[in-house]
């Protein structure tokens, strides 16, 4: 699979930060159980690695990826404990090479039209708009097309049940991302069927 197939899983990627292992499965279940398929797992916890080799192995229909990558040496850690894809909110050409080598697909986060430039010139051309509301959301996605028109986009930050529509409707968007699919009380509470109808809802848009 390469990184524009990756877009072309489920219309959403949640955004997930894994605080309590052990509700590292169950989580991931509930999304699965709600139609999403890719779940990008972000090394902000120290569980971050742990949930990622715990969910490759309970949930194999999960495509379990790692996010906010800074480095190569946390790509490779993540691939070793099962990550089939990896997301940065940033672009690095050392990043970009080293996933490169790896095979995996790999999304770099751009801002503007002059790093999805750099991004793409190290064959990354789908990638990830972050912080895309921040940054000019639907309206710089729009002006983005008429010059790299073959650069497809995953849209994260900011992004919502309510806006999401406005995003997945644009040629240049595959996929969007983001973390309200997990909110953090419904995680903490353990409320996997709210979870799995938030999912079931994202993946009807
Ligand atoms: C990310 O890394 O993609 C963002 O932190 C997700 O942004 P959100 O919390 O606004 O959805």
């Amino acid at each position: 699979m390469n990184a524009r197939e990756l877009l072309e899983q489920s219309p959403v990627m949640p955004v997930i930060v894994i605080q309590d292992i052990d509700t590292a499965v169950d989580l991931a279940r509930a999304l699965v159980d709600g139609g999403v398929r890719s779940l990008e797992i972000t090394l902000r916890s120290d569980a971050a690695l742990e949930a990622i080799r715990l969910i490759s192995q309970a949930v194999p229909e999960a495509l379990v990826g790692v996010g906010t990558v800074r480095s190569a040496r946390q790509l490779e850690s993540a691939i070793n404990a099962g990550a089939r894809f990896g997301v940065s909110p940033g672009f690095t050409p050392d990043i970009a090479r080293a996933a490169r080598q790896t095979g995996i697909p790999f999304l770099p986060g751009v801002a503007t039209a002059t790093e999805a430039m750099l991004a793409a010139d190290e064959g990354c051309t789908a990638q990830k708009l972050f912080p895309a509301q921040a940054v000019g959301g639907t309206a710089l996605l729009k002006a983005l097309y008429g010059p790299l028109p073959d650069i497809v986009f995953c849209p994260t930050g900011g992004i919502n049940a309510a806006n999401a529509r406005s995003y997945l409707d644009l040629p240049n968007v595959k996929c969007v991302g983001g973390s309200w699919l997990t909110p953090e009380a419904a995680v903490a509470g353990r409320q996997w069927g709210a979870i799995t109808e938030l999912a079931r809802q994202a993946c009807a848009l």
